[in-house]
């Protein structure tokens, strides 16, 4: 027992030495294709920081208009003014956006519809992961209520304006943790039963639900949906929990950075021809198996209807 200890403490450091090299290996996939955006109009929730930040900057360097949505707008404009600079786009603009509050969703939506008579580009990469238990502003377990519900209206909202504007396509960022998700319905809220690490894993299973959802709903209109794990990658999602970020802090020569954490979102976003795989999961650039769960069709249908009468929405 000893003796294997041992040995293992002693390949430590080689195995730090090595595991750059190793982590390349399997950081999977870059997006290579040379589409160009011009005219073309994006919304990217949550991307003042991380992999958002770094998607909305391939877009801007591609030549589209980017909104970036997001919650602190003075973290978003400093965001903003550093991707104008990078990329010599001055149409890096930043909106108010908080999707805990289904108030700030609308108010989001009705400005932006105002003043883009088009959408191509949806980019649902907003997420909270693993805070200690509280609700929204309408009174939903927060990671349910940000990860899903809020997107959800969002998308909803857009939609419309999205098939006016096709080809369009929405991505969803999810998670390859949504294999630990599971759908409580009669507990969507977790007033019973509440774990931060699985309320993530919960709202994750939801984003593949509804993506699977959604195509169904989407077939024929132009508008395309796909889902994505952008993998194990260094960003502020882990800021609320202290065991998350020293495992990160120990794993951290294995985890990919923001920008090879953005380039299975950019495939999705830009990949010619990806269209027949509308409502499919994708990670390290590639189609990927799903869980059994997130396959259920009936699930599926069950939670759309439940959101729908969670947010008082009505699709058509
Ligand atoms: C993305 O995920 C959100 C939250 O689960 C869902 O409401 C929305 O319909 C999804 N959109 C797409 C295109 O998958
Ligand atoms: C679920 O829906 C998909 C797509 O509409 C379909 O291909 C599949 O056969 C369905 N699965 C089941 C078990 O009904
Ligand atoms: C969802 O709602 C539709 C329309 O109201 C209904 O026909 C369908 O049976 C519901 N599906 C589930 C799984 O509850």
């Amino acid at each position: 027992m000893l003796v294997i200890l041992g040995l293992l403490i002693s390949f430590l450091p080689f195995l730090y030495m090595i595991a750059p090299y190793i982590r390349k290996f399997f950081a999977g996939g870059v997006c290579r294709t040379n589409v160009q955006l011009p005219g073309k109009v994006v919304v990217i929730t949550g991307s003042n920081t991380g992999i958002g930040k770094e998607t909305a900057r391939e877009l801007a360097r591609r030549g589209a208009r980017v909104y970036i949505a997001c919650r602190d707008t003075r973290k978003g404009e400093s965001a903003a003014s550093e991707i104008r600079a990078d990329t010599k786009n001055s149409q890096v603009l930043v909106r108010k956006l908080d999707l805990s509050d289904t108030k700030s969703i609308r108010a989001f939506a009705e400005g932006f519809l105002a003043e883009e008579k088009q959408l191509h580009i949806l980019i649902n990469n907003a997420g909270m992961m693993t805070c200690p238990y509280s609700k929204t502003a309408d009174g939903f377990e927060a990671h349910i209520g940000v990860n899903h519900l809020g997107h959800f209206l969002l998308t909803h909202l857009l939609l419309e304006r999205m098939k006016e504007s096709a080809p369009a396509r929405v991505v969803n960022v999810s998670s390859v943790l949504h294999h630990f998700g599971k759908i409580h319905f009669h507990d969507l809220q977790a007033e019973k039963n509440y774990n931060p690490y699985f309320a993530y894993c919960h709202s994750k299973l939801a984003n593949v639900l509804f993506t699977r959802e959604l195509a169904k709903r989407l077939q024929g209109t132009g508008v395309t949906t796909y889902a994505v794990h952008p993998g194990v990658v260094h960003t502020e999602l882990t800021r609320n929990s202290f065991l998350i970020s020293t495992l990160w802090w120990l794993f951290s020569p294995f985890i990919k950075s923001a920008w090879e954490g953005a380039q299975t979102t950019l495939y999705c976003t830009l990949a010619e021809g990806l269209e027949p795989l509308s409502g499919n999961y994708f990670r390290d650039c590639k189609r990927a198996w799903m869980s059994p769960k997130a396959q259920n069709n009936k699930t599926a249908e069950r939670l759309w209807n439940v959101s729908c009468e969670l947010l008082g929405i009505q699709w058509k």
